[in-house]
C-alpha cells in the first residue's frame, strides 16, 4: 500500500512537472497605449458602439500592425496627455497634438503627419467677423490646447473660458455663454456639420503641424514609429486614411 501511494505521488509529481513544463510560454503581444482626447473628429472620436475611430487612431493602428504591437486607446482630458507621456503612464500621445517649443521641453515629437489651422467658430448670426473682433469677446477653448495658449496670451485669461472637452465649448457657444470657439479647422468643420447654425470664419488664427508625442527616454520606440510612419507615407496608406475621413466626404 505504502509503495502504491509513493508511486502515485511520484507519478502525480511527474505529471505536474510535465504540465508546468509544457504550459506554452504565452507569446504575449506587447501593447502600446495611446493617450488622446477622443472629442476631436475626424482625428479621434468615439463611435456609437463605444469604439474609437479617426485619423490618429487609424494611423496608430497601422503603425502598431507594422511593428507587431496591439494598440490600446486611452481617452483622457487633453490637458493630461503630455503629463501622461512624460510620466510613462502611456506609450505615446496622439491627439491632433501640435508641435510647440514649450511641449518639446517635456516630450519628443515624431515626424509630423498632418497640418492644422486654428480657426474661429461662431454662430451664423455672430457679430464677430475677423480676428480683430476677438478683442473683448468671450472666447471658448479646450483647456491646454494651442487655441487656449494663444488666446490667453493675446486676450487675457479673463476673456477665455476653458472647457475639458470641445463638445462642451460648442454647447456653450450655442447657449451664448461664449461668443466664439477657437479650435482646429477639421474638428471645426465636423462641429459645423453636426450642429445647426454655426460657421467658421475664413480668417485663420494660426498654422500648425501635428505629431505624436513620446517620452524623452523612449527614443527607441520613437525611431520605430517614425520609420513605420515614413513607410505609410511612402506607400499611400496615410493618404488613404485621410481620404477615408476627410477628402472622401
Ligand atoms: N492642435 C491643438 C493642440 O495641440 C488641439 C488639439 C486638441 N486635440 C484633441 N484631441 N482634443 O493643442
Amino acid at each position: 500500500m505504502k509503495k502504491l501511494i509513493a508511486l502515485l505521488l511520484a507519478l502525480t509529481m511527474i505529471f505536474a512537472f510535465a504540465a508546468c513544463a509544457k504550459a506554452p510560454a504565452k507569446e504575449e503581444t506587447k501593447t502600446l497605449t495611446m493617450a488622446c482626447s477622443a472629442d476631436f473628429p475626424p482625428y479621434e472620436f468615439v463611435n456609437d458602439d463605444g469604439s474609437y475611430a479617426g485619423i490618429d487612431v487609424d494611423i496608430a493602428q497601422a503603425i502598431c500592425d507594422k511593428l507587431g504591437y496591439k494598440l490600446e486607446v486611452k481617452d483622457m482630458d487633453f490637458d493630461g496627455i503630455i503629463a501622461a507621456v512624460e510620466s510613462g503612464a502611456v506609450s505615446f500621445g496622439m491627439s491632433g497634438l501640435t508641435i510647440t517649443d514649450e511641449r518639446k521641453e517635456s516630450v519628443n515629437f515624431s515626424d509630423s503627419y498632418a497640418k492644422g489651422v486654428q480657426v474661429i467658430l461662431v454662430k451664423e448670426d455672430s457679430e464677430i467677423a475677423t480676428v480683430d473682433d476677438l478683442d473683448g469677446a468671450k472666447i471658448g477653448v479646450q483647456a491646454g490646447t494651442t487655441g487656449d495658449i494663444y488666446c490667453t496670451d493675446d486676450y487675457g485669461q479673463d476673456n477665455v473660458s476653458q472647457f475639458t472637452k470641445y463638445a462642451m465649448a460648442v454647447e456653450a457657444l450655442k447657449n451664448d455663454q461664449v461668443d466664439c470657439v477657437v479650435l482646429d479647422n477639421e474638428p471645426a468643420k465636423a462641429f459645423v456639420e453636426a450642429n445647426e447654425g454655426l460657421k467658421i470664419l475664413d480668417t485663420a488664427y494660426a498654422d500648425e503641424d501635428y505629431a505624436a508625442a513620446f517620452n524623452k527616454n523612449d527614443t527607441e520606440l520613437l525611431e520605430q514609429f517614425n520609420k513605420a510612419l515614413g513607410e505609410l507615407k511612402a506607400d499611400g496608406t496615410l493618404d488613404k486614411i485621410v481620404d477615408k475621413y476627410i477628402n472622401a466626404k
